[in-house]
Protein backbone atom coordinates (compact mmCIF):
# COMPACT_ATOMS: atom_id res chain seq x y z
CA UNK A 1 0.00 0.00 0.00
CA UNK A 2 1.21 3.45 -0.66
CA UNK A 3 0.56 4.63 2.50
CA UNK A 4 2.79 2.08 3.97
CA UNK A 5 5.24 2.74 1.54
CA UNK A 6 5.89 6.35 2.46
CA UNK A 7 6.09 5.85 6.06
CA UNK A 8 8.69 3.46 5.68
CA UNK A 9 10.95 5.63 3.68
CA UNK A 10 10.24 8.18 5.99
CA UNK A 11 11.38 5.95 8.88
CA UNK A 12 14.95 5.18 6.62
CA UNK A 13 15.55 8.78 6.09
CA UNK A 14 14.82 9.48 9.53
CA UNK A 15 17.90 6.96 10.86
CA UNK A 16 19.85 8.24 7.58
CA UNK A 17 19.52 11.85 8.54
CA UNK A 18 19.71 10.79 12.65
CA UNK A 19 23.49 8.48 11.54
CA UNK A 20 24.27 11.47 9.29
CA UNK A 21 24.36 14.13 12.26
CA UNK A 22 26.25 11.89 14.82
CA UNK A 23 28.16 9.51 12.70
CA UNK A 24 29.83 12.25 10.04
CA UNK A 25 32.28 14.89 10.65
CA UNK A 26 29.73 17.57 8.35
CA UNK A 27 27.03 16.30 10.35
CA UNK A 28 28.77 16.81 13.98
CA UNK A 29 30.55 19.74 12.47
CA UNK A 30 27.86 21.54 10.84
CA UNK A 31 24.73 20.02 12.54
CA UNK A 32 25.12 18.81 16.07
CA UNK A 33 27.23 21.95 16.26
CA UNK A 34 24.01 24.18 15.68
CA UNK A 35 21.80 22.02 18.09
CA UNK A 36 23.73 22.61 20.50
CA UNK A 37 24.40 26.35 20.04
CA UNK A 38 20.93 26.26 20.69
CA UNK A 39 20.63 24.77 23.71
CA UNK A 40 19.72 21.38 22.82
CA UNK A 41 21.01 18.63 24.74
CA UNK A 42 21.95 15.30 23.29
CA UNK A 43 19.00 13.51 24.95
CA UNK A 44 16.51 15.99 23.07
CA UNK A 45 18.38 15.58 20.32
CA UNK A 46 17.63 11.49 20.47
CA UNK A 47 14.15 11.98 21.63
CA UNK A 48 13.08 14.02 19.10
CA UNK A 49 14.76 12.20 16.53
CA UNK A 50 16.44 15.26 15.12
CA UNK A 51 18.67 14.99 12.17
CA UNK A 52 21.17 16.77 9.75
CA UNK A 53 21.01 16.50 5.62
CA UNK A 54 24.08 16.57 4.03
CA UNK A 55 24.92 19.24 1.94
CA UNK A 56 25.67 17.14 -1.02
CA UNK A 57 23.41 16.61 -4.36
CA UNK A 58 22.12 13.12 -4.18
CA UNK A 59 23.89 11.55 -0.74
CA UNK A 60 20.63 10.53 0.79
CA UNK A 61 18.88 9.76 -2.80
CA UNK A 62 21.57 7.70 -3.42
CA UNK A 63 21.22 6.09 -0.82
CA UNK A 64 17.52 5.62 -0.54
CA UNK A 65 17.84 4.14 -4.19
CA UNK A 66 20.38 1.58 -3.38
CA UNK A 67 17.97 0.28 -0.68
CA UNK A 68 15.60 -0.07 -3.33
CA UNK A 69 12.69 2.63 -2.78
CA UNK A 70 11.22 3.49 -5.26
CA UNK A 71 11.96 6.88 -7.28
CA UNK A 72 8.15 7.97 -7.68
CA UNK A 73 7.31 7.35 -3.54
CA UNK A 74 10.71 9.21 -2.80
CA UNK A 75 9.29 12.33 -4.73
CA UNK A 76 6.25 11.96 -2.90
CA UNK A 77 7.94 12.40 0.46
CA UNK A 78 9.38 15.42 -0.59
CA UNK A 79 12.60 14.01 0.08
CA UNK A 80 13.89 13.59 -3.25
CA UNK A 81 13.31 16.38 -6.27
CA UNK A 82 14.34 16.39 -9.50
CA UNK A 83 16.33 19.19 -10.88
CA UNK A 84 17.89 19.18 -14.17
CA UNK A 85 16.14 15.55 -14.77
CA UNK A 86 18.46 14.50 -12.20
CA UNK A 87 16.91 12.98 -9.11
CA UNK A 88 18.64 14.74 -5.96
CA UNK A 89 18.44 15.57 -2.24
CA UNK A 90 15.73 18.35 -1.30
CA UNK A 91 16.71 19.24 1.90
CA UNK A 92 20.63 19.67 1.31
CA UNK A 93 22.84 21.41 4.55
CA UNK A 94 19.83 21.52 6.55
CA UNK A 95 18.87 20.30 9.73
CA UNK A 96 15.57 18.19 10.38
CA UNK A 97 12.86 17.98 12.81
CA UNK A 98 10.30 14.58 11.95
CA UNK A 99 6.84 15.30 12.02
CA UNK A 100 5.15 12.24 13.84
CA UNK A 101 1.60 11.24 14.38
CA UNK A 102 0.35 10.37 17.91
CA UNK A 103 2.06 7.27 17.16
CA UNK A 104 5.54 8.05 16.48
CA UNK A 105 5.16 7.22 12.87
CA UNK A 106 7.12 9.70 10.70
CA UNK A 107 5.12 11.80 8.71
CA UNK A 108 6.95 13.76 7.50
CA UNK A 109 10.13 16.56 8.09
CA UNK A 110 10.61 20.11 8.74
CA UNK A 111 13.89 20.92 7.48
CA UNK A 112 16.00 24.28 8.74
CA UNK A 113 18.39 26.30 6.72
CA UNK A 114 21.25 27.13 8.94
CA UNK A 115 22.09 30.86 8.34
CA UNK A 116 18.92 32.66 7.67
CA UNK A 117 18.99 34.79 4.38
CA UNK A 118 16.79 36.00 1.99
CA UNK A 119 17.51 33.52 -1.04
CA UNK A 120 15.71 30.59 0.44
CA UNK A 121 13.42 30.18 2.85
CA UNK A 122 13.71 29.16 6.96
CA UNK A 123 12.21 26.30 6.89
CA UNK A 124 11.28 23.66 4.00
CA UNK A 125 8.81 21.10 4.75
CA UNK A 126 7.32 17.94 3.45
CA UNK A 127 5.05 18.47 0.79
CA UNK A 128 1.31 17.05 1.04
CA UNK A 129 0.81 13.63 0.34
CA UNK A 130 -1.35 10.19 1.29
CA UNK A 131 -0.02 10.66 4.73
CA UNK A 132 1.13 14.32 5.61
CA UNK A 133 -1.96 16.27 5.58
CA UNK A 134 -0.52 19.76 7.18
CA UNK A 135 -3.62 21.22 8.60
CA UNK A 136 -4.81 17.63 10.41
CA UNK A 137 -1.06 17.66 11.89
CA UNK A 138 0.17 19.47 15.26
CA UNK A 139 3.72 19.07 15.78
CA UNK A 140 4.80 17.29 18.71
CA UNK A 141 1.39 15.16 19.94
CA UNK A 142 3.32 12.40 20.19
CA UNK A 143 5.66 13.36 22.86
CA UNK A 144 2.94 15.43 24.53
CA UNK A 145 -0.12 13.34 24.79
CA UNK A 146 0.52 11.73 28.12
CA UNK A 147 1.52 14.78 30.06
CA UNK A 148 -1.51 16.53 28.34
CA UNK A 149 -3.80 13.87 29.38
CA UNK A 150 -2.27 14.54 32.85
CA UNK A 151 -2.33 18.03 33.51
CA UNK A 152 -5.73 18.05 31.34
CA UNK A 153 -4.45 21.66 29.31
CA UNK A 154 -2.54 21.76 25.65
CA UNK A 155 -0.30 24.61 25.38
CA UNK A 156 0.14 25.86 22.09
CA UNK A 157 3.04 27.40 20.03
CA UNK A 158 4.22 28.07 17.04
CA UNK A 159 7.50 26.37 16.26
CA UNK A 160 8.85 23.15 15.85
CA UNK A 161 11.96 24.67 18.53
CA UNK A 162 9.53 26.11 20.58
CA UNK A 163 7.91 22.30 21.34
CA UNK A 164 11.31 21.01 21.57
CA UNK A 165 13.07 23.39 24.15
CA UNK A 166 9.58 23.36 26.42
CA UNK A 167 10.15 19.58 26.96
CA UNK A 168 13.46 20.15 27.53
CA UNK A 169 12.56 22.79 30.75
CA UNK A 170 10.24 19.81 31.68
CA UNK A 171 7.38 21.57 29.66
CA UNK A 172 5.95 18.42 27.99
CA UNK A 173 1.82 18.99 27.55
CA UNK A 174 3.17 21.36 24.49
CA UNK A 175 2.38 21.28 20.47
CA UNK A 176 2.74 23.29 17.85
CA UNK A 177 0.80 24.85 14.81
CA UNK A 178 3.68 25.13 13.33
CA UNK A 179 3.14 28.30 11.60
CA UNK A 180 -0.24 28.15 10.59
CA UNK A 181 -3.60 29.52 12.41
CA UNK A 182 -5.47 26.36 13.71
CA UNK A 183 -7.70 24.34 12.02
CA UNK A 184 -10.86 22.32 13.27
CA UNK A 185 -8.87 19.19 12.96
CA UNK A 186 -6.17 20.45 14.92
CA UNK A 187 -8.54 21.20 17.39
CA UNK A 188 -10.33 18.09 17.69
CA UNK A 189 -6.89 16.23 17.81
CA UNK A 190 -6.65 18.41 20.99
CA UNK A 191 -10.21 18.04 22.57
CA UNK A 192 -9.00 14.24 22.17
CA UNK A 193 -6.98 14.85 25.53
CA UNK A 194 -8.43 17.57 26.97
CA UNK A 195 -10.93 20.69 26.88
CA UNK A 196 -8.39 23.44 28.38
CA UNK A 197 -6.05 24.76 25.59
CA UNK A 198 -3.69 27.67 26.34
CA UNK A 199 -2.31 29.74 23.28
CA UNK A 200 1.78 31.06 23.91
CA UNK A 201 2.12 33.05 20.93
CA UNK A 202 4.27 35.76 20.37
CA UNK A 203 3.50 39.25 21.39
CA UNK A 204 3.96 40.93 18.01
CA UNK A 205 1.28 41.69 16.12
CA UNK A 206 1.24 39.11 13.89
CA UNK A 207 1.24 36.23 16.70
CA UNK A 208 -1.81 37.94 17.92
CA UNK A 209 -3.79 38.17 15.23
CA UNK A 210 -3.08 34.24 14.41
CA UNK A 211 -4.22 33.86 18.24
CA UNK A 212 -7.44 35.44 17.45
CA UNK A 213 -8.30 33.85 14.40
CA UNK A 214 -8.80 30.66 15.95
CA UNK A 215 -10.59 31.72 18.53
CA UNK A 216 -14.09 31.44 17.63
CA UNK A 217 -13.61 28.08 16.04
CA UNK A 218 -11.76 27.22 19.14
CA UNK A 219 -15.05 28.18 21.51
CA UNK A 220 -17.31 26.58 18.91
CA UNK A 221 -15.46 23.16 19.73
CA UNK A 222 -16.32 23.88 23.07
CA UNK A 223 -12.43 24.52 24.47
CA UNK A 224 -11.83 26.50 27.37
CA UNK A 225 -9.17 28.90 25.70
CA UNK A 226 -6.04 30.80 28.13
CA UNK A 227 -3.74 33.25 26.45
CA UNK A 228 -0.04 33.88 27.16
CA UNK A 229 1.86 36.78 25.43
CA UNK A 230 5.30 36.23 24.98
CA UNK A 231 7.23 39.08 25.59
CA UNK A 232 8.25 41.39 22.35
CA UNK A 233 11.59 39.85 19.87
CA UNK A 234 10.83 36.40 22.23
CA UNK A 235 8.98 33.13 21.61
CA UNK A 236 8.91 30.64 23.45
CA UNK A 237 11.86 28.85 23.07
CA UNK A 238 13.83 31.70 23.07
CA UNK A 239 12.60 33.14 26.14
CA UNK A 240 13.01 29.34 27.83
CA UNK A 241 16.46 29.75 27.23
CA UNK A 242 16.84 32.98 28.22
CA UNK A 243 15.00 33.02 31.81
CA UNK A 244 15.43 29.12 32.59
CA UNK A 245 12.65 26.62 33.44
CA UNK A 246 11.39 27.96 36.66
CA UNK A 247 11.11 31.22 35.80
CA UNK A 248 9.68 30.40 32.59
CA UNK A 249 6.49 28.13 34.46
CA UNK A 250 6.08 31.22 37.09
CA UNK A 251 5.76 33.41 33.76
CA UNK A 252 3.28 31.36 32.26
CA UNK A 253 1.32 31.24 35.52
CA UNK A 254 1.87 34.75 35.96
CA UNK A 255 0.35 35.85 32.55
CA UNK A 256 -2.39 33.33 31.52
CA UNK A 257 -5.49 35.61 30.87
CA UNK A 258 -8.72 34.35 30.06
CA UNK A 259 -9.23 34.65 25.81
CA UNK A 260 -12.64 35.90 25.55
CA UNK A 261 -11.92 38.63 27.89
CA UNK A 262 -8.51 39.69 26.42
CA UNK A 263 -10.36 39.80 22.68
CA UNK A 264 -12.78 42.28 24.79
CA UNK A 265 -10.06 44.12 26.06
CA UNK A 266 -7.99 44.78 22.83
CA UNK A 267 -11.43 45.54 20.89
CA UNK A 268 -12.51 47.82 23.18
CA UNK A 269 -9.32 49.89 22.95
CA UNK A 270 -9.60 49.66 19.47
CA UNK A 271 -13.01 51.24 19.26
CA UNK A 272 -11.65 53.91 21.30
CA UNK A 273 -15.48 56.46 21.17
CA UNK A 274 -16.80 55.05 18.15
CA UNK A 275 -19.71 53.59 18.86
CA UNK A 276 -20.94 52.33 15.68
CA UNK A 277 -17.46 50.12 16.05
CA UNK A 278 -18.66 49.53 19.77
CA UNK A 279 -22.10 48.51 18.76
CA UNK A 280 -20.21 46.09 16.49
CA UNK A 281 -18.03 45.16 19.64
CA UNK A 282 -21.07 44.16 21.56
CA UNK A 283 -22.41 41.78 18.72
CA UNK A 284 -19.38 40.19 17.93
CA UNK A 285 -18.78 39.26 21.48
CA UNK A 286 -22.50 38.02 22.60
CA UNK A 287 -21.81 35.68 19.09
CA UNK A 288 -18.52 34.28 20.85
CA UNK A 289 -20.44 34.08 23.88
CA UNK A 290 -23.61 32.11 22.39
CA UNK A 291 -20.75 30.05 20.98
CA UNK A 292 -20.27 28.35 24.69
CA UNK A 293 -22.15 25.26 24.86
CA UNK A 294 -25.00 26.03 27.31
CA UNK A 295 -26.04 22.85 28.05
CA UNK A 296 -22.51 21.98 29.02
CA UNK A 297 -21.14 24.81 30.95
CA UNK A 298 -23.85 27.21 31.75
CA UNK A 299 -22.24 28.93 34.60
CA UNK A 300 -18.65 29.59 32.50
CA UNK A 301 -21.44 31.37 29.95
CA UNK A 302 -23.05 33.07 32.78
CA UNK A 303 -19.55 34.20 34.13
CA UNK A 304 -18.55 35.70 30.42
CA UNK A 305 -21.62 37.69 30.13
CA UNK A 306 -21.59 39.58 33.79
CA UNK A 307 -17.82 40.13 33.39
CA UNK A 308 -18.09 41.47 29.36
CA UNK A 309 -21.14 43.67 30.07
CA UNK A 310 -18.58 45.02 32.77
CA UNK A 311 -15.68 45.63 30.15
CA UNK A 312 -18.40 47.14 28.00
CA UNK A 313 -20.26 49.38 30.45
CA UNK A 314 -23.36 47.93 29.47
CA UNK A 315 -26.40 46.02 30.80
CA UNK A 316 -26.14 42.41 31.40
CA UNK A 317 -30.07 41.84 30.91
CA UNK A 318 -29.27 43.83 27.76
CA UNK A 319 -26.30 41.10 26.90
CA UNK A 320 -27.89 37.88 27.94
CA UNK A 321 -30.69 39.05 25.25
CA UNK A 322 -28.38 39.70 22.61
CA UNK A 323 -26.76 36.26 23.11
CA UNK A 324 -30.07 34.41 23.11
CA UNK A 325 -30.38 36.11 19.66
CA UNK A 326 -27.24 34.48 18.56
CA UNK A 327 -28.04 30.85 20.32
CA UNK A 328 -29.74 28.58 17.68
N1 LIG B 1 7.51 27.96 9.33
C1 LIG B 1 7.57 27.35 8.09
N2 LIG B 1 8.23 27.94 7.07
C2 LIG B 1 8.87 29.13 7.24
C3 LIG B 1 8.80 29.78 8.49
C4 LIG B 1 8.11 29.16 9.52
O1 LIG B 1 7.03 26.27 7.93
N3 LIG B 1 9.54 29.68 6.24
C5 LIG B 1 6.79 27.28 10.43
C6 LIG B 1 7.70 26.33 11.16
O2 LIG B 1 6.94 25.22 11.58
C7 LIG B 1 8.15 27.15 12.33
C8 LIG B 1 6.89 27.95 12.65
O3 LIG B 1 6.33 28.21 11.38
O4 LIG B 1 8.56 26.34 13.43
C9 LIG B 1 7.11 29.25 13.40
O5 LIG B 1 7.89 30.14 12.62
P1 LIG B 1 9.03 31.02 13.27
O6 LIG B 1 8.58 31.58 14.57
O7 LIG B 1 9.52 31.95 12.23
O8 LIG B 1 10.19 29.95 13.46
P2 LIG B 1 10.73 29.29 14.81
O9 LIG B 1 9.90 28.11 15.12
O10 LIG B 1 10.91 30.32 15.85
O11 LIG B 1 12.13 28.73 14.30
P3 LIG B 1 13.60 29.19 14.68
O12 LIG B 1 13.65 29.42 16.14
O13 LIG B 1 14.40 28.01 14.24
O14 LIG B 1 13.92 30.40 13.88
MN1 LIG C 1 -8.30 13.54 29.56
MN1 LIG D 1 6.25 35.65 15.15
MN1 LIG E 1 12.39 30.64 17.34
MN1 LIG F 1 9.26 31.62 16.57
Amino acid sequence: QLADSLYIINNFAREYFSNTLFNTEEGQNVGLSYFEERGFTQETIRKFQLGYSLNAWDAFTKAALAKGYNLEYLQKTGLVTIRNEQPGDNYRGRVVFPIHNQSGKVLGFGARILVKNDRAPKYVNSPENEIYVKNRVLYGTYFARHAIDKLNECLLVEGYTDVISLHQAGIENVVASSGTSLTQHQLRLIKKYTNNLTILFDGDNAGVKAALRGLDMAIEEGLNVKLVLIPDKEDPDSYVQKIGAEAFRQFIADNKQDFILFKLQISMQDAGNDTTKKSQLVNEIAETIAKIDKTEDFTRQQDYIRQCSQVLKIDEQGLINLVNKFIR
